[in-house]
């Protein structure tokens, strides 16, 4: 028996990294998965697929009709499709500045749009978004994608209230660095590797997360465990957003190379 046994879920952003992770989750968790990309994906078996651009109205609107037509209903939605973008402010030019706020937020409120009509008429289902650690407290160089994932929290919260009361819960996880192709190709730009390491000590776990990491969050949402769970911006970022690692707890004698050392 899965968490999500008799649930119809859409999971967007489904070819690649968090969407994929957590298709192949929902998957295994017994609910029948619909993955909406750009294109085809390859990786997980036993979902549906629709090719679309979520910035493309009509292309949601239908996709949405089009599951509620063949599975009755609309349970769960997990929206990961997004685009990595930004830089400074005064260089940064307006094509670029709108691109990722398009695709973050805009694409963020039209799958939300459409995936309400089932649900509001069904009198339940959960909205479950993807923010960022950036989109909560901003971070150097971040402007045009941190403007997007601040967006999008505060969306989701705004969706969580005025939705309550017709059964619907709207909450966002904020990962820190988790390891898929969207950071790998922002940590292989010219001159970022220098950052890297720097980047994942700040992470007070010492790594980097997993996509599944970020799935299993999405599960907590989108199922009935977290049923008392609602406008909420749930931090899974091994600890990114607790401060600067400055070494004090290294120089008490905190940080251990091997388990024998304890
Ligand atoms: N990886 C991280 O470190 C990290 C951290 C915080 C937040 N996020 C967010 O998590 C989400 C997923 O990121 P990821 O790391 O899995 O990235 P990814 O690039 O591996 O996957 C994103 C997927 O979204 C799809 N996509 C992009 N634009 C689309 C569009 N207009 N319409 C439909 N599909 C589209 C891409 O084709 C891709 O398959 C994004 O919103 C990202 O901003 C990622």
């Amino acid at each position: 028996m899965g968490c999500l046994d008799d649930k119809v879920a859409l999971v967007t952003g489904a070819a690649s990294g968090l969407g994929e992770a957590t298709t192949q989750r929902f998957v295994d968790e017994g609910a029948v998965v619909i993955g909406v990309d750009l294109e085809e994906p390859s990786a997980w078996k036993g979902a549906g697929f629709h090719a679309f651009d979520v910035r493309d109205e009509p292309a949601v609107s239908a996709a949405v009709d089009a599951i509620v037509d063949e599975h009755g209903r609309l349970d769960a939605v997990v929206h990961c499709a997004g685009v990595a973008g930004g830089g400074p402010v005064h260089l940064l030019p307006l094509e670029e500045w709108e691109r990722v706020i398009a695709v973050n937020l805009t694409g963020t409120f039209l799958v939300a749009k459409h995936a309400l009509r089932p649900m509001v008429a069904q009198r339940s289902g959960s909205i479950v978004t993807i923010a960022s650690i950036e989109g909560v407290q901003g971070t150097e160089g971040g402007s045009s994608y941190n403007a997007s994932k601040g967006g999008v929290v505060l969306l989701t919260k705004n969706l969580a209230i005025d939705y309550a009361r017709l059964g619907i819960r709207a909450n966002c996880i904020c990962p820190g660095f988790i390891d898929t192709p969207m950071s790998r190709a922002i940590l292989d730009l010219p001159g970022m590797a220098q950052f890297k390491d720097r980047y994942v000590d700040e992470h007070k776990l010492g790594r980097f997360g997993r996509a599944e990491e970020i799935a299993a969050a999405a599960l907590f949402l989108a199922s009935e465990e977290s049923s008392f769970v609602t406008r909420h911006a749930l931090v899974v970022d091994g600890g990114f957003t607790g401060g600067t690692r400055a070494g004090l707890a290294d120089a008490l004698g905190l940080s251990f190379a091997r388990a024998s050392d304890l």
